[in-house]
Parts: structure tokens; C-alpha cells; sequence
């Protein structure tokens, strides 16, 4: 609930200290922000920019794979390089499902940042220690600088400079990005957007100034899927704006079931220096 943490997040206008009174969370200068029903709230700066993220339909269909357990193996290696830690904050937290499986581990607190309300409004309902905020990370965090003890951003918007400001000395980025051979099958055969070769050069370059690498686990493994299964994978991630539902469902129909799919992500671990280097 977002009075579990409350003192982790300050007003996006002001940058002061947030309390909760009913049902809205007020800044000491006057700023006030409405709980919605669902139990997230919008700490955005200004008007809602461009970026919506993800449709409600494409959290559906997120949160209907992620119950599947083909992903467990991935969650596992994410909970395990959080350890300990509890103050976590997750970028692009989308249904919850990993910061709640990470909150299970810890029994600590967290925050679930996402620009998507559908997440925002799921992720509110993922676990009792969840506080689900809708915010562009692009627009800067609303959060305590130094106040947590990770971060963690799974398939999804990083902002290096950001996430430096709001840890706390040695606290720990975690970062699970896909290789080039994730889903590789479903790219060929459905025509999907495939992974960028660059991103793991890219994410390197962006981390190096504030963060030190101190874990790299590829977590890699065949996966065999329903039709229905392959429906979720491919309703959740990108290409879904891309293709018809029909087009999507004749293609996904004419697969030898079981579909045959490869998991391939990096769990990658970064403690934020002490100073930023030049
Ligand atoms: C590929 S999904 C991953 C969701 C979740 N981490 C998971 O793996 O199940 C990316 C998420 O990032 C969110 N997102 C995209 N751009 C964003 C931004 N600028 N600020 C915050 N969240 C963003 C999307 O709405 C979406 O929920
Ligand atoms: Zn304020």
C-alpha cells in the first residue's frame, strides 16, 4: 500500500515530503494528488505526457503468462540478486509479478513505478506491500534520493542518472535484459520485433559513469508452449502494435503445438559507486 511508503516518495512539483490524508497523498506546500480507487497513485510533474506504455490489454495478457511459471526461472535469479535488500523500487513494474516476487523473499517494501495506468492499477493489487505509482521515468523518479537499497528494471526503461540519485551507497541496480537468441523462434516464425544487438553495449555505456558491475548470470532455457501460451507471450510484448489480433491467431494457429520456445535473458547486477566518475 502506498502508506508502506510513504517516506520513500516526495511530491514530483517541490521534491518536499508527502503525507497521506484519505485517500491523497499532500505535499507540505500545498501539491495534492488523488488515490485512485485501485490503489495507485499518478505523480507525474505535469500533465500526462506522450508515452502511455502498456494498454490494458497488453498487461492482460502479461499477467496471464507470468501465472503460466515459464518465467519462473528468470524471477529466481532476479529475487536472488536482490538478496537481502529492502527498499526496492522497479522500474516499468508492469503487473508486479517480479517486485511481488521479490517482496516475498525479503519481506521488505516496495515501490512500483510504471507510466502505464493498466500496470499501475495492476501492480496496486500484486502485494500488500506494493505502492504503485504511475510516473515517465524520463521525467525524473518521484523518490527520496539516497532512500533505497534496489532497483530493479526488467525488460524495461532504465535512467542511469536517476536511479544513481535515488539509491543509497552500495545499493544495487539489477537489470534483466533479453539476448539476441530470446524467443528467437517466435521472431522468425511470427515475424516479431527482434532484440537489438547493441542494447548489452548500450546498457554498459549508460551504467559505467555511476555504477560498478558486480554480477552477470545468463539465464537460458527451452520453453514448450500452448497455442494459447504463445497468444500471451506475443499480447504482451511489443509487436502486438504492430499486427491484427486475427493475423496474430492464424499465425500462432498453424505452430506445432507444443511451440517450442527459447527463454535467453542476462540478469545484470550494478552497486552504485560511492562518487560518479568523470
Ligand atoms: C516490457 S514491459 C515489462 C514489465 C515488467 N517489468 C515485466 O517484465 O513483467 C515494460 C514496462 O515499462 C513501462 N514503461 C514504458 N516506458 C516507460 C517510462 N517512460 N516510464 C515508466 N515506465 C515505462 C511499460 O508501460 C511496461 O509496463
Ligand atoms: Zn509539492
Amino acid at each position: 500500500m502506498l502508506a508502506d511508503v510513504i517516506d520513500l516518495l516526495v511530491c514530483p512539483h517541490c521534491g518536499a515530503d508527502l503525507d497521506v490524508e484519505d485517500r491523497t497523498l499532500l505535499c507540505d506546500r500545498g501539491h495534492s494528488f488523488d488515490v485512485a480507487r485501485q490503489g495507485y497513485v499518478s505523480l507525474q510533474p505535469g500533465s500526462a505526457g506522450k508515452i502511455t506504455g502498456d494498454s490494458p490489454d497488453m498487461i492482460a495478457a502479461r499477467t496471464a503468462f507470468l501465472s503460466t511459471g515459464h518465467f519462473d526461472r528468470v524471477s529466481g535469479a532476479l529475487v536472488d540478486a536482490v538478496g537481502a535488500r529492502r527498499n526496492v523500487l522497479e522500474i516499468g513494474v508492469g503487473s508486479g509479478h517480479y517486485l511481488a516476487a521479490v517482496l516475498d523473499r525479503t519481506g521488505g517494501r516496495g515501490i512500483g513505478i510504471d507510466v502505464s495506468k493498466a500496470a499501475a492499477r495492476r501492480a496496486a493489487q500484486a502485494h500488500p506491500a506494493i505502492g504503485s505509482v504511475v510516473a515517465d521515468v524520463w521525467n525524473g523518479l518521484p523518490v527520496r534520493s539516497g532512500s533505497l537499497d534496489a532497483i530493479t528494471c526488467v525488460f524495461s526503461p532504465r535512467n542511469a542518472a536517476e536511479s544513481r540519485r535515488v539509491l543509497a551507497p552500495g545499493g544495487r541496480l539489477v537489470v534483466v535484459t533479453p539476448t539476441v537468441r530470446h524467443q528467437q523462434e517466435l521472431i522468425g516464425e511470427l515475424g516479431l520485433i527482434g532484440v537489438d544487438e547493441d542494447k548489452a553495449r548500450r546498457l554498459g555505456d549508460s551504467l559505467s559513469g555511476g555504477f560498478d558491475q558486480v554480477g552477470r548470470t545468463t539465464v537460458e532455457y527451452r520453453m514448450e508452449l500452448t497455442h494459447a501460451e504463445v497468444g500471451s507471450l506475443v499480447g504482451m510484448g511489443p509487436s502486438v502494435r504492430h499486427t491484427t489480433e486475427a493475423d496474430r491467431r492464424a499465425a500462432i494457429e498453424s505452430l506445432p503445438e507444443p511451440v517450442v520456445v527459447t527463454a535467453s535473458v542476462v540478469v545484470g547486477t550494478y552497486e552504485r559507486r560511492a562518487s560518479a566518475a568523470e
